[in-house]
């Protein structure tokens, strides 16, 4: 073996659930960690904000600071585990105009700063690195960037948000009720304490601009993607999926559509037979399908303190050996530069719950203002009536642009005959 060069100095800013766990790894693995970068690493210091906040035995207390500013001019490396925008933004920049390369599991930072942070790492010549930014331990950003370099990406499909899975998944599989499933979930430490972030699908959305930037080779943040969240899915939309052969599932989707890339997130119907259907729990999946290469599925644990440390720690592998051998990882790839895609210009499947009149011809009239749109029926059936006389009808449409079926439900919310639109989903992976 080559005789080790000198220690890289590390920086680790945060010591939360994911930082303690990346200091046990750095710690107990120190000789494989050394034996695989070709030098030692050494961790120099952890910024957080109390110092005397009870902690972990593993985490050495001597190195803890609350002047991350100065710890970022005295590292190799700094490792960012802090959350937020602020001063997470200031400092990372700091570290890259101070010569050290970044690792990151922020998608909130990199979905609304990133292009920032990778222009400032390629000027200064060093590395920006973020795998556990996106699905946790789930190697993606490597695959996307690196493995399917050679092929054409057409569509990402995924479930990137633990804490909406679960949620989602208790729904289907006891049939409870959305609050009642956040409260247990928010007790079982999956969801913060406050879930907006989750459960309004802006965690997903961030991920979803990165996965995007990286799949199409095109920059996109989390301004262009249109987001939905699960708030609204009500147990009786569980109960109806399940009835017609589906399940409801928060997916962050990422294609190439006619008028370019179009990135969403929002609650969908997903066939029961389709693989993204059986992923359970805190767990994420994420399908891609590439021109070459096929159908590709990544899954495993999005979340979580050692599941996200073994990503971070990899990155940090990848950018200590860069350093010790010369050179530095990909840059930033947005050559492509294509087109965003308005968000209603989206291809997809709706299935729409009405409310009617039990009288002859309110079928053809909903048949009528659905067709006017140019939107074709692909089933409609009438399940069971009300005390008060009226009708539920179940519509699925086939595919058709996001702008017309948002107008074709409007048109069928405004018949005389539809006393209510109870549930609009959309359909995927069909
Ligand atoms: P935590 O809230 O558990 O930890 C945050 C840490 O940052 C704490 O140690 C805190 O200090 C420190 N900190 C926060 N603000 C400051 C500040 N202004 N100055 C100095 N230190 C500060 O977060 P997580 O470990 O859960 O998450 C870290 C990052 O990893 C986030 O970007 C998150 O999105 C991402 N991530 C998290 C996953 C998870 O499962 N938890 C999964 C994938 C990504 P103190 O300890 O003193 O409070
Ligand atoms: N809150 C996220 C989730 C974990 O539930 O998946 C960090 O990305």
């Amino acid at each position: 073996m080559p005789a080790p060069s000198s220690a890289l100095r590390i920086a680790l800013l945060g010591c939360g659930v994911v930082g303690t766990q990346v200091v046990r790894l750095l710690t107990e693995q120190a000789e494989d960690l050394a034996a695989r970068v070709g030098a030692p690493l050494e961790l120099v210091g952890v910024a957080v904000r109390d110092v005397d906040a009870p902690r972990d035995e593993v985490v050495p207390r001597a190195l803890l600071t609350t002047d991350a500013a100065d710890l970022v001019t005295r590292a190799d490396i700094v490792v960012e585990l802090m959350g937020g925008i602020e001063p997470a933004r200031g400092l990372l920049l700091r570290a890259i105009e101070h010569g050290a390369s970044v690792v990151t599991a922020n998608k909130a930072l990199l979905a609304q700063h990133g292009p920032e942070l990778y222009q400032a790492a390629d000027a200064a010549g060093v590395d920006v690195y973020f795998e556990a930014a996106v699905a946790g331990a789930i190697p993606l950003v490597r695959p996307l960037r690196e493995s399917l370099a050679g092929d054409r990406v057409r569509r990402v499909l995924g479930i990137v948000n633990g804490t909406t899975n679960y949620i989602l998944d208790e729904m289907t599989t006891k049939g409870l009720a959305f609050d009642d499933v956040l409260r247990t979930a928010q007790e079982l430490g999956y969801a913060e304490a406050d879930p907006t972030a989750d459960v309004e699908g802006h965690d997903a959305a961030a991920k979803a601009a990165i996965i995007a930037s990286l799949a199409f080779h095109t920059r996109v943040t989390l301004d262009d993607v249109a987001c939905e969240g699960i708030t609204k899915v009500s147990a009786d939309d569980v109960a109806w999926a399940t009835a017609t052969g589906h399940v409801i599932k928060l997916l962050a989707i990422a294609e190439l559509t006619d008028d370019g890339v179009a990135v969403r997130v929002h609650p969908s119907l997903v066939p029961a037979t389709h693989p993204l259907a059986t992923v359970g729990g805190a767990f994420n999946a994420v399908f891609v399908e590439a021109e070459a290469a096929g159908e590709l599925m990544f899954y495993g644990r999005g979340a979580g303190g050692a599941p996200t440390a073994s990503a971070v720690v990899g990155d940090v592998v990848s950018v200590a050996r860069h350093r010790v051998l010369g050179g530095k990882g990909p840059d930033e790839s947005r050559y492509a530069d294509l087109p965003l895609a308005a968000a209603d210009s989206a291809v997809t499947r709706y299935q729409i719950r009405v409310l009617v009149d039990d009288r002859p011809g309110v079928l053809a009239r909903v048949a009528g203002v659905v067709a006017e749109r140019d939107v074709s029926i692909a089933a409609m059936r009438q399940q069971g009536e009300t005390a008060d006389g009226g009708a539920r009808l179940v519509l699925t449409t086939h595919s058709a642009p996001e702008a017309a079926l948002a107008a074709t439900v409007e048109a069928v919310r405004a018949l005389d005959v539809v006393k209510e639109v109870t549930s609009v989903l959309r359909v995927e992976g069909a």
